[in-house]
């Protein structure tokens, strides 16, 4: 597409009806390298080629969430090479996006498990944190060591804790109590779920905080995705009638 067709997909876009939280499942490392017989690894380098510039669209756009499912609590599971070779890609790309991240002001944030992430893993995440901390144009979540069903088991727990405390009576828990216990504590549930590949399932994502977002699948592999894809999706999403239960 060249750029004015580029430029007029954006001025297309209803401004005022953009979705403020978008949550996409990035699928499909694995069949893009697949399909040019590279090993996996290759395929999720060149996908963090796509999450910057998915990143940085977003921050264009004026998108105020980005939540990215990154790694699941079960993809503990795949072989050790390949989880230490996301661990090593994850850190250099924080390392390599703190100055963008600052300079596009951008501000980390981190939803999972992160005790059980490596060390140095920890180290440059909590530095990226510290270092963004009062930015404001956009939060980019990432989903790290996340998995929805033990999200919500954490979330039960620390209310369990605080009715044993005698902190919460039982009769006042509501959803907005069990929102405020949950790792998103604070923002708004995302408007649009993407996932790219074709898989038509949410693989332990955001379980509670999708009750009504907009889901989009497109067949289109991770490291093929742009901005192009993203801002067709956020055009088509513009076109849906929210009906939340109502007529
Ligand atoms: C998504 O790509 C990245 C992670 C889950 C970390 P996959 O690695 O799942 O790619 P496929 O599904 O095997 O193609
Ligand atoms: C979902 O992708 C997790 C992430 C994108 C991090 P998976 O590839 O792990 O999901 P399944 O196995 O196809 O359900
Ligand atoms: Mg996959």
């Amino acid at each position: 597409m060249n750029s004015s067709a580029h430029s007029s997909l954006l001025t297309d876009l209803d401004t005022a009806q953009l979705p403020a939280h978008v949550a996409i499942i990035m699928d499909g490392n694995g069949r893009w390298a697949k399909k040019r017989l590279f090993n996996r690894i290759k395929g999720h380098e060149k996908g963090v080629e796509t999450v910057r510039n998915i990143v940085q669209a977003c921050r264009e756009i004026g998108i105020s969430i980005l939540t990215l499912y990154a790694f699941s609590t079960e993809n503990w599971q795949r072989s050790k090479v390949e989880v230490a070779a996301l661990m090593t890609l994850l850190k250099k790309f924080l390392k390599s996006e703190q100055k963008e991240m600052i300079y596009n002001n951008i501000r980390l944030n981190t939803i999972g498990q992160i005790k059980r992430l490596p060390e140095g893993v920890r180290q440059t995440l909590h530095n990226t944190i510290a270092l963004t901390k009062d930015n404001n144009g956009m939060l980019l979540n990432l989903a790290l060591s996340y998995g929805g069903r033990a999200e919500i088991v954490r979330a039960v727990k620390k209310i369990a804790i605080k009715v044993r405390e005698g902190k919460i009576d039982p009769d006042s828990i509501t959803t907005e109590l069990i929102s405020d216990h949950l790792y998103t504590k604070g923002m708004p549930d995302p408007d649009l779920l993407i996932r790219t590949s074709g898989e038509m399932r949410i693989s332990n994502f955001l379980l509670w905080q999708i009750a009504y977002a907009e889901i989009f699948v497109t067949d289109t592999l991770w490291p093929d995705f742009g901005k192009d894809e993203f801002l067709h999706i956020l055009k088509d999403y513009q076109r849906r009638e929210r009906r939340f239960g109502k007529v």
